[in-house]
């Protein structure tokens, strides 16, 4: 597929959108799903790629999975495959969330080590070390991680790094394991904290979500349930992101102020004015200001968010003065760089932090999603610049934006898939 989004610029963004359903929480939700035989429910999942290779994935364990609009039924009522199948795990790095569900279930599970964005080396030692202190074997056959074990032990998990996927895998194991486990270190990320309530509605018993030390007493089964999923924060912050670059005025309903006090902090700081309530989020230029550079790290949440950097990148090249963001997250997470240089970016990136000098009129240039969140780095400083920008690579975009142009194009943009 040879697809592009072609945006004509410097038209700001003005209105109101609907924050989708979030993509990673959504996920979480999903292979959730394969820790019971019950059907569960779950609602306002966005429509997006990496939802429907999920669905695929889980069909091909055994699962049934029905998707209507938002909605998604399955009901892993027996489990055929202990397998993820490589074709599914190349394409989405949370296909190893499939890994503890299988484990806690059925005794057994494998996976090769996944793929999703080239962000970073990305280990598994989280994972894989954790289900050794729950009484797995663990052994690699051939691409493949195989855990083993006739029922999983709870214990007292240390995590070297607050692992996202790491934590809620090891979540996904401990429901079904006999007696307590403590995860010490765990990732607090919102999306964590649902999937943890959603397991609590299925009859696991967890407590501590949300904070650094989680602890989970195992029970003997879980059971069905109707869920529905939180909405996307980074999705929202990139929409807000891409208002406050043009000089526009966008409001996100349903995105969530509690989940975005980083972004929205740094967005203060950075001169913009910020309306904040439970409907919804509300950023607009202050009349007269200018923007401000400002200084940020990307780390584990609450901290700002590594998904938000390269769209946040986008707009502080339309800051007076030199912004510097440093990457603690992913290794990778750079690959944005070149592309805004090439539309006229003054940024320069050294190790892991990157070096913004603005304002800089930014033109229209052919550039390339190269991940999904440099991707929208991109579509933010097309939408800000002169000309004509045109997006190779869209599929990246098509990972983690539901429906991107035409919410766009509903905010004043003039952007085209073609
Ligand atoms: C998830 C999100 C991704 C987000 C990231 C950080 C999904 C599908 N993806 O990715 O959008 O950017 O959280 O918020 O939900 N690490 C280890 N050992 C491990 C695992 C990870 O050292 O076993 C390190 C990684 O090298 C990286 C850091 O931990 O430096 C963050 O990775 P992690 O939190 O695991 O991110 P993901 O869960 O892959």
């Amino acid at each position: 597929m040879d697809e592009r989004l072609v945006i004509r610029g410097g038209r700001p963004l003005q209105g109101s959108i609907v924050a989708s359903g979030s993509k990673n929480a959504a996920l979480y939700a999903l292979a959730a799903t394969l820790l019971t035989a019950d059907p569960v429910t779950i609602h306002n999942t966005p429509a997006i790629a990496d939802i429907g290779e999920m669905a695929d994935l889980l069909r091909a364990l055994g699962a049934r999975v029905e998707r209507s609009g938002d909605d998604v039924e399955i009901q892993a009522a027996e489990l055929t495959e202990h397998r993820a199948p490589d074709e599914h795990v190349v394409a989405l790095r949370a296909s190893f969330l499939v890994m503890g569900p299988l484990l806690a279930r059925e005794g057994e599970a494998a996976c090769a080590a996944p793929g999703g964005d080239v962000i970073g080396v990305r280990p598994l030692d989280v994972h894989l070390t954790g289900f050794r202190a729950l009484g797995a074997e663990v052994v690699r056959n051939g691409a493949a991680w195989v855990a083993r074990a006739p029922r999983l032990t709870g214990a007292r998990l240390f995590l070297d790094y607050p692992s996202v996927l790491g934590t809620v895998n090891l979540l996904f194991a401990a429901t079904l394991a006999r007696g307590t486990t403590t995860i010490v270190n765990a990732a607090a990320e919102p999306e964590v904290q649902m999937v943890a309530e959603m397991l609590n509605e299925m009859g696991a018993r967890i407590r501590g979500h949300g904070s650094n030390t989680i602890e989970v007493d195992g029970v003997e089964r879980l059971h069905g349930t109707e869920f529905t999923v939180i909405p996307d924060r980074i999705e929202s912050g990139t929409f807000l992101l891409a208002g406050a670059a043009t000089g526009g005025d966008v409001t996100v309903e349903g995105a969530n102020p509690r989940h975005l006090d980083s972004l929205l902090t740094k967005m203060n700081e950075a001169g913009l004015d910020v309306t904040a309530a439970g409907a919804g989020i509300r950023v607009c230029r202050r009349p007269g200001h200018d923007l401000k550079p400002i200084q940020l790290q990307a780390v584990p949440y609450p901290g700002y968010a590594t998904d938000l950097h390269a769209p946040m990148a986008a707009m502080l090249t339309q800051a007076h003065g030199v912004s510097i963001v440093l990457e603690r997250v992913f290794e990778n997470r750079l690959l944005y760089v070149g592309e805004l240089r090439s539309m006229g970016a003054h940024i320069t990136a050294g190790g892991q932090s990157v070096m913004i000098e603005g304002p800089t009129p930014l033109f229209g240039a052919n550039v390339r999603a190269l991940d999904v969140r440099a991707g929208a780095a991109v579509v933010i400083a097309g939408l800000a610049a002169s000309g004509e920008t045109s997006i190779r690579d869209v599929i990246h975009l098509d990972r983690g934006y539901a429906g991107l142009s035409g919410r766009l194009r509903a905010l004043g943009a003039d952007v085209n898939r073609i």
